[in-house]
């Protein structure tokens, strides 16, 4: 058990969070009456609130916590790094951690993808690698190459570069005008494919594969530098790739010239039972970019993984990359990522991950019985549960009933019985769970329980 923090900390801490503390995509003004929810510990899969509250993580905090919480060998490799050399940056100098990582991650990386650029997160790694994908282009005398397709409801980030990568009409608008070039082609949710394609999982694969050929033409190949993917797409609840859909991509980026980068900022590091997404499904990106997984959260790193072709202009003469950030490889989350991958090996987790996979889902297909759950989907430790009005039709949540649905309803009522996940309607409504990679049948079972009791409480409530 948790020690909770006395009455008096617990008020001290909720009013200076309130004062002075502005949450990430949150309306603070939900706080206006209400606690805000304080996170103090975390030990393997859980964690808990400042009342001594225990939640299973089911969300592996954002998509990042592989290892689960409180392991402290890789704590203390931060530490002891810190110790022993705290900061220097990789402009011009490098540090043995960044190069100890890099060769470890070129050896795992598929391909020829072997050359390692870090950042500092998700959002630096898909900007850069857009970056690179520009300066590349015009190093090898194709000036025109600057745009970039995304798919439909995608989320690659949030910095302005990333943001009109991603495909989330609702979170780019007040920000326009984004810079120009992101173009939008479609996703993969076969559970909403379109009538002609509904009834064929490898029609709707070619459909969607092709409509990026489409989109490429319609562009001008010309003006087209990459594709920007992820193994199985995070927003909107899941989408696995239909079978031959990435194949196909391949060949159609080769055809036009356009990169491919995977994004794994969440696929990468176990969250499907593979060290990147790409091995999963058998296709070789020209850049992957990541993060979150890498370090389990001990520390923020992110990076892209390039192909050799890539670096080929900048490794001549007087030609560089012209990009960096402070913290890119920070020694620190370089000690703490090894660590991390350390913990993978010896406790095979990726083995973990690919023996549970099954039970996993057979354990959330339960949950199919609720005239509320329209689609359960996804690979791994990685699912989104569709929330639908009406099964039969599939007819989904207006703007309203979403958002009392969500907001009003599922997010807290979830959270008050002990299951950290996530509500989203960027999309059609999802529950989204991606738990640490330790998790095991128990803890299926747990979150399946919880589910089960809110989401027939929220059957009642449309
Ligand atoms: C696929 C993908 N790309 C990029 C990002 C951005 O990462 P960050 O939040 O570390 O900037 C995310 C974050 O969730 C993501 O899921």
């Amino acid at each position: 058990m948790s020690t909770p923090y006395s009455k008096d900390e617990i008020a001290a801490l909720q009013e200076k969070a309130k004062r002075h503390l502005w949450l990430h995509f949150t309306r603070m003004s939900s706080y206006d009456n209400a606690e805000m929810q304080v996170i103090v510990r975390g030990e393997g899969q859980y964690v808990y609130d400042q009342h001594g509250k225990r939640y299973l993580d089911g969300l592996a905090g954002l998509f990042v916590s592989q290892i689960g919480h409180g392991r402290t060998e890789v704590a203390e490799a931060g530490a002891r790094q810190a110790a022993e050399l705290a900061y220097f940056p990789l402009w011009s100098y490098a540090h043995p951690q960044a190069i100890e990582l890099a060769d470890r991650l070129a050896a795992m990386a598929p391909g020829d993808l072997n050359r390692v650029f870090f950042t500092s997160s998700g959002s630096e790694a898909v900007e850069s690698a857009w970056k690179l994908a520009k300066q590349y282009f015009k190093s090898i005398g194709q000036p025109g190459r600057y745009k970039v397709l995304s798919r439909s409801i995608a989320y690659h980030g949030t910095s302005l570069g990333a943001l009109a990568i991603t495909g989330l009409p609702g979170i780019k608008e007040p920000f326009e005008p984004l810079p120009p070039g992101g173009v939008r082609v479609p996703n993969t949710n076969f559970y909403r494919a379109p009538a002609f394609v509904a009834d064929d999982e490898t029609a709707f694969g070619v459909w969607a594969a092709d409509e990026i050929e489409r989109v490429i033409q319609h562009e001008g190949p010309d003006s087209v530098a990459a594709v920007y993917l992820e193994p199985v797409q995070n927003s909107g609840g899941c989408f696995p790739p239909p079978p031959g859909y990435f194949q196909r991509v391949r060949e159609i980026c080769d055809r036009y010239g356009v990169l491919l980068v995977s994004d794994e900022v969440i696929c990468a590091f176990g969250r499907l039972g593979y060290y990147f997404g790409c091995d999963r499904y058998g296709y070789e990106p020209d850049i992957i970019t990541f993060a979150k997984g890498i370090t389990s959260g001990y520390a923020p790193l992110g990076g892209m993984l390039v192909a050799d072709k890539l670096m080929e202009p900048f490794s001549e003469g007087h030609a560089s990359f012209l990009h960096g950030v402070t913290f890119a490889g920070h020694p620190v989350s370089c000690a703490v990522a090894m660590a991390n991958l350390d913990v993978f090996e010896k406790e095979d987790l990726l083995g973990n991950v690919r023996a549970n996979e099954d039970a996993f889902r057979t354990t959330l297909e339960k949950l199919g019985d609720l005239p509320i759950v329209g689609d359960v989907r996804g690979a791994g430790y990685f699912y989104g549960i569709e929330l639908v009005k009406d099964k039969a039709t599939k007819e989904s949540f207006d703007d309203d009933e979403s958002e009392r649905l969500l907001r009003g309803f599922l997010s807290h009522a979830l959270f008050d019985a002990g299951l950290i996940c996530r509500a989203d309607d960027r999309g059609d409504p999802v529950i989204q769970l991606s738990p640490p990679l330790t998790c095991t049948q128990e803890h299926f079972d747990e979150m399946e329980q919880i589910l089960r009791g809110v989401l027939t409480e929220a059957s009642t409530k449309i």
